[in-house]
C-alpha cells in the first residue's frame, strides 16, 4: 500500500546522501527514510506551495497540514502572533477534510520523490480509524500516518495526547485498521511525556514525534485583551527547543522506540543536538516561515556535521550522547524496565 518510501530511499546521483562515506538513511519502525530531515505539519502547506523554492526530492519526507474527517474552518483571527523568541498560533486545524485531500492533494503528493507522511486528527477514536482506512484505501502515495494527538487549538483531540490510556486506545485502533507505519505526535503539555510515549509504543506505533506546540498566550494590555482570537495558542520556534530536547532525551533514554525531534530547529547545530540526544529524525517547523529552503540546506550540511563526531551513519549518531553518558557513568543511565 505504501508507495514512494521504497523508491524514495534509493540514493540518486547528485544527492549529498549518495556520498559513500555517510549513510543518511533512517529507520522509523517499518518506515525507511532517505535522510532524517522532514518538514513539520502545518508549516509547509501541502508541499506544492513550496515546490518552486525547494527541491522536495532532497528531503527525507514532507508532512502536509493535518487533515480531519470533515472540513474545518479553524479559529477566529488573529491566528498568529510573533513573540520575543517564537510564534504563537491558534489556527485550529483549518482544512478542507479528507475527501478534498484525497481528490485535490494526494494526486500531486504521490508524484513526489520523497516520503509523504500524512498527518491526521480525529475528534474521536472512530474518526482516527476512519481517516486511516480512507487514506490506505486511497492507493499509493502515503508513506506513513502521523497521528496528531497533540494539537492545543482544538477541543477533543488533545485528550488522546494527555491520557496514556486514551493514547493507547487510539494508536491500537489505527494499528488494527491499517498496515501503514504510524507515528504518534505528542504534546509537551503533560507532566510525564514518557508515559504517553510508552502507551503509543505499546500500542504499536512505529515512532513518536515530539513535540507539538506548548500552550501559551499573548496579551495586548492597552486594549485589555488577548492577542489571539482563541485567547490561547501554541508556542513554537526557538523558545521551545530546550523543552523539545528534554522530551526527546527523556523518551530516548527510557524507551525502545524511534523518536522524531521537533521544536525550534533551524540550524545544523540544532539538528545535531537533537540527534545526539536521541532523535532518529527531525522535523523543521516555524523556520520554514522565514526560510523555506532551510530543510534542503540542512540535508546538504548533514554529512559534514556527522563526520565532525566521527559518525558515518545516522544510526551510529542517534542517541550517541546516551551511550557515552552510560559508559562514563553507569549509574546515571540504569536501563529501565522498558529500555
Ligand atoms: C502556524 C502553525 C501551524 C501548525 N499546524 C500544525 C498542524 O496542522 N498539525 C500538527 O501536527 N502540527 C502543527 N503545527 C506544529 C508544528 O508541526 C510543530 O510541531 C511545532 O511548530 C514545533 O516545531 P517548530 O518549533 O519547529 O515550529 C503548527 C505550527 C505552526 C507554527
Amino acid at each position: 500500500m505504501t508507495n514512494l518510501s521504497t523508491n524514495a530511499n534509493e540514493p540518486r546521483p547528485g544527492q549529498s546522501q549518495a556520498s559513500p562515506e555517510v549513510d543518511l538513511r533512517v529507520q522509523l519502525g517499518r518506515l525507511t527514510l532517505r535522510n532524517p530531515i522532514l518538514t513539520a505539519s502545518g508549516t509547509f502547506g501541502y508541499a506544492r506551495e513550496m515546490a518552486g523554492l525547494v527541491d522536495l526530492s532532497q528531503l527525507g519526507g514532507v508532512l502536509p497540514k493535518t487533515i480531519t474527517l470533515a472540513p474545518r474552518a479553524g479559529n477566529t483571527p488573529w491566528r498568529t502572533v510573533e513573540t520575543s523568541a517564537g510564534l504563537l498560533n491558534s489556527i485550529g486545524l483549518d482544512n478542507d477534510g479528507v475527501d478534498a485531500f484525497i481528490a485535490g492533494h494526494l494526486p500531486y503528493l504521490r508524484t513526489l520523490d520523497t516520503a509523504v507522511i500524512v498527518s491526521i486528527a480525529g475528534k474521536s477514536h472512530e474518526e482516527f480509524v476512519e481517516l486511516a482506512k480512507r487514506l490506505e484505501a486511497a492507493g499509493p502515495g502515503v508513506a506513513a500516518l502521523e497521528l496528531n494527538i497533540s494539537c492545543p487549538n482544538v477541543t477533543g483531540g488533545v485528550d488522546f495526547g494527555t491520557d496514556p490510556m486514551a493514547c493507547h486506545a487510539v494508536v491500537s485502533g489505527v494499528r488494527a485498521a491499517t498496515s501503514l507505519p504510524i507515528l504518534a505526535k505528542l504534546t509537551p503539555n503533560v507532566t510525564r511525556i514518557v508515559d504517553i510515549a510508552r502507551a503509543a509504543a505499546d500500542a504499536g506505533a512505529d515512532a513518536v514525534c515530539c513535540i507539538n506546540t506548548l500552550l501559551g498566550m499573548a496579551v495586548d494590555w492597552r486594549k485589555r485583551r488577548a492577542m489571539l482570537g482563541n485567547i490561547m495558542g501554541g508556542l513554537s520556534g526557538p523558545a521551545i527547543k530546550p523543552v523539545a530536547l528534554r522530551c526527546v532525551y527523556q523518551i530516548a533514554s527510557t524507551l525502545n522506540i524511534p523518536v522524531v525531534g521537533i521544536g525550534g530547529i533551524a540550524t545544523m547545530d540544532d539538528v545535531m543536538e537533537f540527534i545526539v540526544a536521541g532523535a532518529s529524525a527531525v522535523q523543521i517547523g516555524t523556520a520554514n516561515y522565514y526560510d523555506p529552503t532551510v530543510s534542503q540546506r540542512l540535508v546538504e550540511q548533514l554529512p559534514a556535521a556527522l563526520a565532525q563526531i566521527d559518525c558515518r551513519s545516522m544510526a551510529s549518531a542517534t542517541g550517541c550522547m546516551l551511550t557515552q553518558r552510560a559508559s562514563s557513568n553507569p549509574i546515571a543511565l540504569q536501563p529501565s524496565a522498558t529500555k
